[in-house]
């Protein structure tokens, strides 16, 4: 049967990813009771009540000291840090806050593009507003967060190349139309299958934020995966200010399921930024106007989070065609339609995004002046008609 230190010098395999050091280190193993039996109680404290990683930490643990010789069972139980505690750790880490600093120091917001559903367009949309705050003078790098389906490099034509590390050991995001991509489509063989496990998955996100050197930006848009799991998880604990866009298209079945990932966003305390309605009628080009998936879904949305509707985006077939040519359309084609939609959506994300204090604007984004102000809930933006 192993002994308590034996079973300690095992838990140093347990990284807390946000953290990025091991629980021992750490101070975060409690307790460690080694039976008779051979079963074996281990306490971890976290952080947070509420800690996403939760079930990161229970099979780390589980693994860890299940594969000791001699143990029997494993329990894993859970306590919360108090104040003091918190505060011994911080000190510990010599930073104030649990934002990972370093390459994303420089990063003044960070728009998380989600949906409760698949194929709704969150991609398309994300690679399109990025060109179109790209092409307002900003400055702009797109994370493709998702791990399974990535579509971003295809969408930017990055195909084939992988991003070169520089001699800060950072990794360099490849660039596409002036905007910084990084994705981990860059490093796998096309179509193969990539099989995360929790932990993998949670060291790839941290270092597509901390190991990128994406440099000064003005927004960083992250294009989740469907639905409402892990990376979002994730990806809010490591950035607990970025704010989150719902893509959303006009029918009320969508709309249930978009609520569903504000309700996710609610739960990982991410502010909601706003509401785009995807999808949004189709329009010949005759200028005959057909409501294919309903209608009023993105207000609807809108106006039950308190959010800003801030785009309704039509059905263009520009759009899905220079998605799959690897050029986004607002750089094509940006009176299309969808395009000149898309392009407002990305004024309404400007009006809303916080402006540096104009002392710092002359120095930094060449004399940007803050913006008139905007509302930011209730009422949908001037933009969104
Ligand atoms: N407004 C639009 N007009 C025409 N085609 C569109 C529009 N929006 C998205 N599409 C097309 O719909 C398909 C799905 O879009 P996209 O991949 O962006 O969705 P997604 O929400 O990112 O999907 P997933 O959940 O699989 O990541 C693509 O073929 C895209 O080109
Ligand atoms: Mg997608």
């Amino acid at each position: 049967m192993p002994s308590q230190d034996q079973i300690r010098e095992a838990l140093r395999a347990v990284i807390d990813p946000e953290l990025r050091d091991n629980i021992v280190e750490l101070d975060m193993v409690r307790s460690i009771d080694v039976r008779e039996d051979g079963s074996v109680a281990v306490m971890v404290s976290l952080t947070t009540p509420g800690c996403p990683i939760r079930n990161h930490f229970e099979t780390g643990v589980r693994d860890a000291v299940a594969a000791l010789e001699g143990v029997t069972r494993v329990e894993v139980s859970f306590d919360v840090l108090n104040e003091t505690q918190k505060g011994a750790l911080q000190r510990k880490l010599g930073r104030p806050g649990g934002l990972p600093e370093g390459a994303l120091a420089q990063v003044a917001n960070v728009l998380c593009v989600g949906s409760g559903k698949g194929g709704v367009g969150k991609s398309t949309l994300t690679v399109n507003l990025a060109a179109a705050l790209a092409a307002e003078g900003k400055k702009v790098g797109v994370l493709d967060a998702d791990v399974w389906g990535y579509s971003i490099p295809r969408m930017l034509g990055l195909g084939g190349d992988r991003p070169p590390v520089n001699a800060r050991r950072k990794i360099v995001p490849l660039e596409s139309n002036g905007i910084k991509v990084m994705s981990i489509g860059f490093f796998v063989q096309e179509d193969s299958a990539v099989v995360w496990r929790g932990p993998m998955l949670h060291k790839a996100l941290t270092q597509f934020l901390e190991d990128v050197e994406w440099g000064e930006l003005d927004h960083l848009l992250v294009d989740l995966p469907p639905g409402t799991g892990d990376v979002s998880m994730t990806l809010s604990q490591l950035l607990p200010d970025a704010k989150f866009l719902i893509v959303t298209t006009p029918q009320p079945t969508a709309q249930k399921v978009a609520r569903r990932a504000a309700e996710m966003a609610n739960k990982v305390d991410l502010e909601i930024a706003g509401v785009v309605e995807n999808m949004s009628g189709f329009t010949t080009p005759a200028g005959e106007r057909f409501q294919i998936f309903g209608e009023g879904g993105g207000q609807a949305l809108a106006d039950e989070l308190d959010v800003p509707l801030i785009g309704k985006v039509p059905l263009t077939m520009p759009l899905r065609e220079q998605a799959d040519a690897g050029v986004p359309l607002v750089v094509t084609d940006p009176d299309d339609a969808a395009a000149v939609a898309i392009h407002q959506a990305a004024r309404g994300i400007i009006a809303m995004t916080p402006q540096p204090l104009p002392v710092l604007a002359m120095s930094q984004v060449g004399g940007d002046l803050p913006t008139a102000p905007v509302p930011t809930s209730g009422t949908a933006l001037p933009m969104a008609g």
